[in-house]
Protein backbone atom coordinates (compact mmCIF):
# COMPACT_ATOMS: atom_id res chain seq x y z
CA UNK A 1 0.00 0.00 0.00
CA UNK A 2 1.07 3.20 -1.09
CA UNK A 3 0.02 7.09 -0.23
CA UNK A 4 -0.50 8.83 -3.38
CA UNK A 5 -1.24 12.26 -2.56
CA UNK A 6 -1.28 14.44 0.70
CA UNK A 7 -2.62 18.06 1.37
CA UNK A 8 -2.32 20.45 4.47
CA UNK A 9 -6.04 21.73 4.82
CA UNK A 10 -5.78 23.42 7.75
CA UNK A 11 -4.34 24.00 11.36
CA UNK A 12 -6.56 24.79 14.15
CA UNK A 13 -5.71 25.67 18.34
CA UNK A 14 -9.50 24.70 18.95
CA UNK A 15 -13.22 24.19 18.16
CA UNK A 16 -13.30 23.66 13.83
CA UNK A 17 -16.01 22.03 11.34
CA UNK A 18 -12.89 19.91 10.46
CA UNK A 19 -13.18 18.07 13.88
CA UNK A 20 -16.89 17.26 13.01
CA UNK A 21 -15.61 15.63 9.47
CA UNK A 22 -16.53 11.70 9.35
CA UNK A 23 -13.44 11.05 7.54
CA UNK A 24 -11.13 8.56 10.05
CA UNK A 25 -7.90 10.69 11.73
CA UNK A 26 -5.08 9.13 12.96
CA UNK A 27 -3.20 11.97 15.37
CA UNK A 28 0.40 11.64 15.67
CA UNK A 29 1.40 12.48 19.19
CA UNK A 30 4.40 12.81 21.30
CA UNK A 31 6.99 15.20 22.81
CA UNK A 32 8.74 17.79 21.50
CA UNK A 33 11.25 17.07 18.88
CA UNK A 34 10.73 13.67 18.68
CA UNK A 35 10.13 13.69 14.89
CA UNK A 36 6.32 13.59 14.46
CA UNK A 37 6.25 16.04 11.36
CA UNK A 38 9.13 14.28 9.98
CA UNK A 39 7.66 11.22 10.61
CA UNK A 40 4.66 12.56 8.50
CA UNK A 41 6.75 13.78 5.75
CA UNK A 42 9.18 10.48 5.49
CA UNK A 43 5.08 8.18 5.15
CA UNK A 44 3.63 10.70 2.53
CA UNK A 45 7.34 10.36 0.93
CA UNK A 46 6.83 14.49 0.70
CA UNK A 47 9.99 16.25 2.88
CA UNK A 48 8.28 19.59 3.50
CA UNK A 49 4.63 19.07 3.49
CA UNK A 50 4.83 19.29 7.37
CA UNK A 51 7.11 21.79 8.44
CA UNK A 52 9.90 20.11 10.81
CA UNK A 53 12.99 21.97 12.68
CA UNK A 54 15.36 20.80 14.68
CA UNK A 55 14.42 23.61 17.42
CA UNK A 56 11.55 21.89 19.35
CA UNK A 57 8.12 23.41 19.81
CA UNK A 58 8.02 23.86 15.96
CA UNK A 59 4.46 22.73 15.62
CA UNK A 60 2.05 24.65 17.37
CA UNK A 61 -1.09 23.95 15.91
CA UNK A 62 -3.20 21.15 15.48
CA UNK A 63 -2.40 21.08 11.54
CA UNK A 64 -4.73 18.46 9.39
CA UNK A 65 -3.31 16.56 6.09
CA UNK A 66 -5.88 15.10 3.97
CA UNK A 67 -4.26 11.64 2.74
CA UNK A 68 -5.70 10.19 -0.35
CA UNK A 69 -8.81 11.84 0.02
CA UNK A 70 -9.93 9.95 2.91
CA UNK A 71 -8.29 9.65 6.17
CA UNK A 72 -6.80 13.31 8.22
CA UNK A 73 -3.42 12.90 9.24
CA UNK A 74 -3.42 15.15 12.29
CA UNK A 75 0.14 16.57 13.55
CA UNK A 76 -0.01 17.89 17.14
CA UNK A 77 2.36 20.45 18.48
CA UNK A 78 4.95 18.21 20.80
CA UNK A 79 4.71 18.16 25.28
CA UNK A 80 6.60 18.69 27.65
CA UNK A 81 9.03 21.02 26.32
CA UNK A 82 11.24 22.62 29.31
CA UNK A 83 12.60 25.91 27.38
CA UNK A 84 8.80 26.98 26.28
CA UNK A 85 7.14 28.99 28.59
CA UNK A 86 4.83 27.17 31.44
CA UNK A 87 1.59 29.21 29.99
CA UNK A 88 2.74 28.23 26.57
CA UNK A 89 3.19 24.39 27.48
CA UNK A 90 -0.09 24.54 29.48
CA UNK A 91 -1.67 25.88 26.34
CA UNK A 92 -0.44 22.81 24.33
CA UNK A 93 -1.26 20.12 27.01
CA UNK A 94 -4.85 21.48 27.20
CA UNK A 95 -5.03 21.64 23.12
CA UNK A 96 -3.89 18.13 23.00
CA UNK A 97 -6.13 16.45 25.44
CA UNK A 98 -9.15 18.60 24.26
CA UNK A 99 -8.34 17.23 20.68
CA UNK A 100 -8.48 13.66 22.35
CA UNK A 101 -10.77 13.51 24.93
CA UNK A 102 -13.28 16.21 24.34
CA UNK A 103 -13.73 16.77 20.35
CA UNK A 104 -16.08 14.44 18.69
CA UNK A 105 -14.31 12.61 16.24
CA UNK A 106 -16.17 10.36 14.60
CA UNK A 107 -12.84 7.34 14.21
CA UNK A 108 -9.42 7.83 15.54
CA UNK A 109 -6.04 6.60 16.39
CA UNK A 110 -2.70 7.60 17.98
CA UNK A 111 0.93 7.06 16.96
CA UNK A 112 2.60 7.96 19.85
CA UNK A 113 6.09 8.51 18.81
CA UNK A 114 9.30 8.99 21.23
CA UNK A 115 12.93 9.12 20.82
CA UNK A 116 14.63 5.61 20.74
CA UNK A 117 17.57 6.76 22.31
CA UNK A 118 15.52 8.09 25.66
CA UNK A 119 12.36 5.67 25.12
CA UNK A 120 8.72 6.35 27.02
CA UNK A 121 8.94 9.34 29.24
CA UNK A 122 6.90 10.54 32.17
CA UNK A 123 5.01 12.78 29.70
CA UNK A 124 4.58 9.65 27.74
CA UNK A 125 3.19 7.10 30.18
CA UNK A 126 0.42 9.77 31.36
CA UNK A 127 -0.43 9.87 27.31
CA UNK A 128 -0.31 6.04 27.41
CA UNK A 129 -3.17 5.77 30.33
CA UNK A 130 -5.07 8.38 28.63
CA UNK A 131 -5.05 6.60 25.28
CA UNK A 132 -6.13 2.88 27.57
CA UNK A 133 -8.57 5.42 29.43
CA UNK A 134 -10.10 6.89 26.46
CA UNK A 135 -10.42 3.81 24.92
CA UNK A 136 -8.50 4.88 21.59
CA UNK A 137 -6.73 2.68 19.51
CA UNK A 138 -2.80 3.29 19.49
CA UNK A 139 0.59 2.15 18.79
CA UNK A 140 4.21 3.57 19.50
CA UNK A 141 7.13 4.51 17.24
CA UNK A 142 10.15 4.12 18.60
CA UNK A 143 11.82 6.75 15.96
CA UNK A 144 15.40 7.93 14.82
CA UNK A 145 17.20 4.62 15.37
CA UNK A 146 19.72 5.10 13.32
CA UNK A 147 21.47 7.02 16.17
CA UNK A 148 21.41 3.44 18.27
CA UNK A 149 23.49 0.31 18.05
CA UNK A 150 21.68 -2.88 17.40
CA UNK A 151 22.11 -3.97 20.50
CA UNK A 152 20.40 -0.87 21.92
CA UNK A 153 17.40 -1.17 19.77
CA UNK A 154 16.77 -4.41 21.19
CA UNK A 155 17.15 -3.47 24.61
CA UNK A 156 14.68 -0.50 24.07
CA UNK A 157 11.90 -2.19 22.48
CA UNK A 158 11.80 -4.53 25.11
CA UNK A 159 11.95 -1.88 27.66
CA UNK A 160 8.98 -0.01 25.90
CA UNK A 161 6.99 -3.11 26.02
CA UNK A 162 7.63 -3.78 29.28
CA UNK A 163 6.52 -0.40 30.30
CA UNK A 164 3.02 -0.17 27.81
CA UNK A 165 2.17 -3.50 29.74
CA UNK A 166 -0.13 -4.59 26.92
CA UNK A 167 0.38 -6.40 24.02
CA UNK A 168 -2.32 -5.44 22.21
CA UNK A 169 -0.33 -2.11 21.51
CA UNK A 170 2.47 -2.94 18.63
CA UNK A 171 5.75 -1.15 19.13
CA UNK A 172 7.52 -0.26 15.87
CA UNK A 173 11.22 0.73 15.25
CA UNK A 174 11.76 3.84 12.93
CA UNK A 175 14.18 5.98 11.00
CA UNK A 176 13.51 8.59 8.28
CA UNK A 177 17.08 8.13 7.24
CA UNK A 178 16.17 4.38 7.31
CA UNK A 179 12.95 3.76 6.38
CA UNK A 180 12.72 -0.31 6.32
CA UNK A 181 9.70 0.26 8.69
CA UNK A 182 7.69 1.92 6.76
CA UNK A 183 5.17 -0.03 4.74
CA UNK A 184 4.93 -1.59 8.16
CA UNK A 185 3.32 1.77 9.91
CA UNK A 186 1.43 2.20 6.95
CA UNK A 187 -0.32 -1.19 7.26
CA UNK A 188 -1.17 -0.44 10.91
CA UNK A 189 -2.18 3.15 10.87
CA UNK A 190 -4.78 1.04 7.48
CA UNK A 191 -5.94 -1.83 9.12
P1 LIG B 1 7.71 19.61 17.40
O1 LIG B 1 6.87 20.06 16.26
O2 LIG B 1 8.61 20.67 17.94
O3 LIG B 1 6.94 18.94 18.47
O4 LIG B 1 8.78 18.52 16.83
P2 LIG B 1 8.50 17.21 15.98
O5 LIG B 1 8.26 16.07 16.89
O6 LIG B 1 7.51 17.46 14.92
O7 LIG B 1 9.96 16.96 15.34
P3 LIG B 1 10.47 17.30 13.86
O8 LIG B 1 9.85 16.39 12.87
O9 LIG B 1 10.39 18.76 13.65
O10 LIG B 1 12.01 16.83 13.98
C1 LIG B 1 12.87 17.29 15.00
C2 LIG B 1 14.31 17.07 14.60
O11 LIG B 1 14.60 15.67 14.57
C3 LIG B 1 14.66 17.60 13.22
O12 LIG B 1 15.94 18.18 13.27
C4 LIG B 1 14.66 16.35 12.34
O13 LIG B 1 15.50 16.45 11.22
C5 LIG B 1 15.17 15.29 13.32
N1 LIG B 1 14.70 13.93 12.96
C6 LIG B 1 13.43 13.55 12.69
N2 LIG B 1 13.37 12.23 12.40
C7 LIG B 1 14.64 11.75 12.49
C8 LIG B 1 15.25 10.45 12.32
O14 LIG B 1 14.61 9.44 12.01
N3 LIG B 1 16.60 10.38 12.55
C9 LIG B 1 17.36 11.45 12.92
N4 LIG B 1 18.66 11.26 13.13
N5 LIG B 1 16.82 12.68 13.08
C10 LIG B 1 15.49 12.83 12.87
MG1 LIG C 1 6.24 19.04 14.62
Amino acid sequence: MNIKNAQFMRGIVGTNDIINDVKAQIAFVGRSNVGKSSLINSLVGNKNLARSSSTPGRTQQINFFLIDQKVYFVDLPGYGYAKTSEKQRDKIRKMIIWYLTYSEIQHKKVVLITDAKVGLREFDIEMVNLLKDQEIDFFVVLNKVDKLKQGEVIKIVKDTKNKINDERVGVITYSSKNPINREKIIGELFN
